[in-house]
């Protein structure tokens, strides 16, 4: 780990996600810190509803698990990244997860395919039995 990111830990904030009204505290924690950060109206309406979607698919898919959001400064650029992360089932085929309209849970299966085109950077690391992690950045500038 290199001491940027130690610096970006420091400043964690975790929230716990199993129910909508967690989904709604995330979303709020996230809001804030990021309008501390700087971030443009726009910017923030990103990210909220980012956060919402990686949300809503733990509680749908998994029922339980949490969402880490921090800071992080490169250079001079500073962003905000969340990071969400289950124990559930995982996904068997990522590639296809991350098409427009694919959903096993009846939704438009718009949620991950949109988050990655409204952050900058967009990781996940999904497998059966493993769990799923999302890392999606927002940079401010
Ligand atoms: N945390 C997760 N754990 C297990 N499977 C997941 C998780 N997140 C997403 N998936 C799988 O990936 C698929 C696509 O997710 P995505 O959020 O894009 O669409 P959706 O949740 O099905 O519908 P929408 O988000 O548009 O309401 C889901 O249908 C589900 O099969
Ligand atoms: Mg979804």
């Amino acid at each position: 780990m290199k001491a940027k990111d130690l610096a970006a830990v420091a400043d964690e904030v975790r929230v716990m996600i199993q129910s909508d009204a967690d989904i709604v505290l995330a979303r709020q924690q996230a809001r804030g810190l990021a309008k501390e950060l700087g971030f443009s109206a726009s910017n923030l309406v990103v990210i909220a509803t980012a956060l919402s979607e990686l949300a809503r698919n733990i509680v749908q898919y998994a029922q339980c698990g949490e969402i880490l959001l921090s800071r992080i400064e490169h250079g001079n650029r500073r962003g905000f990244v969340i990071i969400a992360r289950d124990q559930g089932p995982g996904i068997a085929d990522i590639e296809r997860a991350m098409q427009d309209g694919y959903s096993t849970g009846g939704g438009l299966g718009l949620g991950l395919p949109g988050t990655k085109r409204l952050m900058d950077e967009f990781e996940i690391t999904s497998g059966v039995g493993q769990g799923t992690t999302v890392r999606a950045t927002k940079w401010m500038r």
